[in-house]
């Protein structure tokens, strides 16, 4: 399909350089505009301009860190440094896609550092994350939080924020997070510039406390122009529940029937160690044997041979599914991101459809990794009927 589409509805694509991948996405997300064109301007991933309205999409993404190397870490999305996150574009014309009425729950039961949920709130929906990894679950909560909470509610010259030996000192060995979720949103944003610090030291190899003097200035100036955008356009936000722990273990609490959409990716087997990424965030919130609790209810642990690996993975995703199935309402999606490893896109397929999902399309996305090389993975669209 020509981008020159685009202009029969008086669209302007917000980039001329557009994969296949984007170009398909940015089909698909119209049927909002077929729904309501004078709202689409507000939703749209992939367009600057709708019917001559600059879009909010376009908006956002200039709210970035100069330094945010990728090109869609914008608004809340940027400030941690989780690796193997989501391209926030794309999941935001994904929910376009699913066309969700207002007040929609939408669940992300593997959310690492939130981008499905950053994006149902900002499209007013609300959202639901699961992760079994502590940090995952803190800025997941912390970046949805910030959303809607205004600037003088964080900024504090208290000067215990800003001494180093103040987060040192503090102790959580008996780490729950249902009692960080109790602790004011002020204390927690310092906080996660601490931990954020920490992951720079590890990372990037950068001294704890030069990055959190850095960190603090790039993260309140991307905030104070984030909440002078939200104000002259008016946001409103939806909320976010976050659940941390084993996801099996989470979505047999929720009823049946009350999901509106699933948008997720599961670990790619055992590609990216998560819990081994984290290590030195995590260590600071649970101690080693607590870590190693996790471990074993990850999906990605590794067993002494790959084909235990295999095995115990598949199992868990199969249940997985079962589970996404029960708590879906009938004629809603569960989008599914897969890499390319190992075919999972297609093991993960064949398992969706014998427990009663439609399989509605397949999009290979191909894109260039960190590393600039070229890559790919597959968006798998199901739909309970
Ligand atoms: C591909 S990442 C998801 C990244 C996310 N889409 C984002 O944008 O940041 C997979 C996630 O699954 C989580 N995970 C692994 N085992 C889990 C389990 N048993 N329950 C919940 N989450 C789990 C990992 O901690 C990791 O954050």
């Amino acid at each position: 399909m020509n981008i020159n589409h685009y202009y029969k509805y008086d669209f302007e694509p917000i980039s001329k350089n557009l994969s296949s991948s984007e170009i398909k996405l940015s089909e698909l997300e119209n049927i909002r505009y077929i729904e309501n064109p004078k709202y689409f301007h507000k939703e749209t991933a992939y367009k600057k301009k709708i019917d001559g309205k600059i879009s909010y999409y376009y908006y956002f993404s200039k709210i970035k860190s100069v330094k945010a190397s990728l090109g869609t870490r914008y608004l809340t999305h940027g400030l941690d440094l989780y690796k193997g996150n989501f391209h926030a574009q794309m999941i935001r014309s994904l929910i376009n896609y699913c066309n969700l009425p207002p007040k929609s729950i939408i669940l992300d039961p593997f959310c690492g550092s939130g981008t499905t949920l950053i994006e149902a709130n900002l499209l007013e929906f609300n959202a639901i994350g699961i992760d079994i990894n502590p940090i995952a679950c803190f800025n997941s909560h912390i970046k949805t939080k910030l959303l809607d909470v205004p600037l003088d509610f964080l900024i504090s010259h208290n000067k215990k924020y800003f001494d180093i030996n103040y987060y040192n000192k503090k102790n959580f060995t008996k780490f729950n997070f249902n009692e960080i979720l109790k602790i004011n949103i002020r204390e927690l944003f310092y906080l996660f510039i601490y931990t954020r610090a920490i992951s720079d030291e590890t990372y990037i190899l950068k001294n704890r406390f030069e990055s959190f003097k850095d960190n603090y200035e790039i993260i309140i100036d991307i905030l104070r122009n984030y909440q002078i955008l939200k104000k002259q356009l008016r946001l409103s936000i939806g909320k976010t529940k976050i659940m941390h722990g084993d996801n099996l273990f989470h979505l047999k609490l929720i009823k049946k029937n009350i999901i509106d959409c699933i948008i997720t990716s599961p670990p790619y087997l055992d590609v990216i160690d998560y819990i081994s990424n984290d290590r030195n965030q995590i260590k600071y919130f649970i101690n080693e044997s607590e870590i190693n609790q996790l471990r074993n209810k990850s999906y990605e642990q590794k067993y002494e041979s790959y084909r235990i690996t295999e095995k115990k993975f598949w199992l868990k995703i199969e249940k997985f599914l079962q589970e996404a199935f029960r708590i879906l309402k009938s004629n809603s999606h569960l989008i599914i991101v897969v890499g390319f490893y190992r075919k999972m896109h297609e093991n993960l397929s064949r398992l969706a459809k014998d427990i009663g999902f439609i399989m509605e399309m397949i999009i290979k996305r191909e894109f260039f990794n960190f590393k600039g090389k070229k890559n790919h993975d597959f968006i798998l669209f199901f739909k309970k009927i």
